[in-house]
C-alpha cells in the first residue's frame, strides 16, 4: 500500500497576491510538488483573523480558541498538515500584522502543550525593501519565528529571505529562488 502524500501548508501573510513572498513561496511549493507533498497556500489577507483577547478561554476549554471566525478552519488544517511554511515581507522590521496576528491565535494550541504543533516541519521565507536582513528588520521577525518554532517544539528545516521591493521582482534574485525550490524538496524530503 502507498502511504499519502505529506501535506505542506503556506501560509501567506501579503496582501499581495503577486508579491516577493507569494513568489518565493509558489517555489517552495513547486519543490514540495516535485518532491510528492500536497500542497496548499492560504492567504491569510482574504481571512477574518481577528487578534488573541486573552481571554484563556482556549485553557479552559478542550476545544480550543473560543473565537468564531476563519482561524477555527486554519486549526483543522494545520492539525492535518506534515508541514508548514509561514511567508512574510517585513513591516515595521518585524513580521506582516497578517502574519503575526495568525501567529497570536496559535497560542490556543498551548491547551493541548502544543502537542498538535510538535514535530511538525518548517520553513520560513521572507522579503524586505532595504538592503540587508539586518537593515532591513528581517533578523528581528526571523528569530521571532525561530523562538516561536523552539517553544512549540516545531522541526526548522530552513529559511529563504531576500531584498526586492516592488511586486515580484524578487524573481530576478534567480539564486534566491533556486534556494526555495530546494528548500520546498528538503521540507518533504527531511526527516521529522
Ligand atoms: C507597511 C509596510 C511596511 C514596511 N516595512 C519595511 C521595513 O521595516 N523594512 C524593510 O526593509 N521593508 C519594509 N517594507 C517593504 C516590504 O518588506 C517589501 O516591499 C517586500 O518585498 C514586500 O513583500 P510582498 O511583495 O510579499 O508583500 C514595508 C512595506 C510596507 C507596505
Amino acid at each position: 500500500m502507498t502511504s499519502p502524500a505529506p501535506k505542506v501548508l503556506i501560509l501567506l501573510g501579503s496582501p499581495r497576491r503577486a508579491g516577493n513572498t507569494a513568489a518565493l513561496a509558489a517555489r517552495i511549493a513547486e519543490g514540495a510538488e516535485e518532491a510528492g507533498a500536497q500542497v496548499e497556500s492560504i492567504r491569510l489577507n482574504a481571512l477574518k483573523i481577528s487578534p488573541c483577547q486573552a481571554c484563556d478561554g482556549c485553557r479552559r476549554k478542550e476545544k480550543g480558541c473560543v473565537v468564531d471566525d476563519d482561524m477555527q478552519g486554519l486549526y483543522t488544517k494545520i492539525k492535518e498538515a506534515d508541514a508548514l511554511v509561514y511567508a512574510s515581507p517585513v513591516y515595521w522590521f518585524s513580521m506582516s500584522a497578517q502574519m503575526k496576528a495568525f501567529m497570536d491565535r496559535c497560542y490556543a494550541f498551548g491547551v493541548n502543550k502544543y502537542n498538535d504543533l510538535r514535530g511538525k516541519k518548517t520553513a520560513v521565507a521572507m522579503s524586505f525593501g532595504d538592503r540587508d536582513a539586518f537593515e532591513s528588520g528581517c533578523v528581528n521577525a526571523l528569530r521571532a519565528f525561530q523562538d516561536s518554532f523552539r517553544y512549540t517544539g516545531t522541526n526548522l528545516v530552513g529559511m529563504v529571505y531576500g531584498s526586492a521591493d516592488g511586486a515580484g521582482e524578487i524573481k530576478a534574485d534567480t539564486d534566491l529562488m533556486d534556494r526555495a525550490k530546494a528548500l520546498g524538496r528538503s521540507l518533504v524530503l527531511t526527516e521529522a
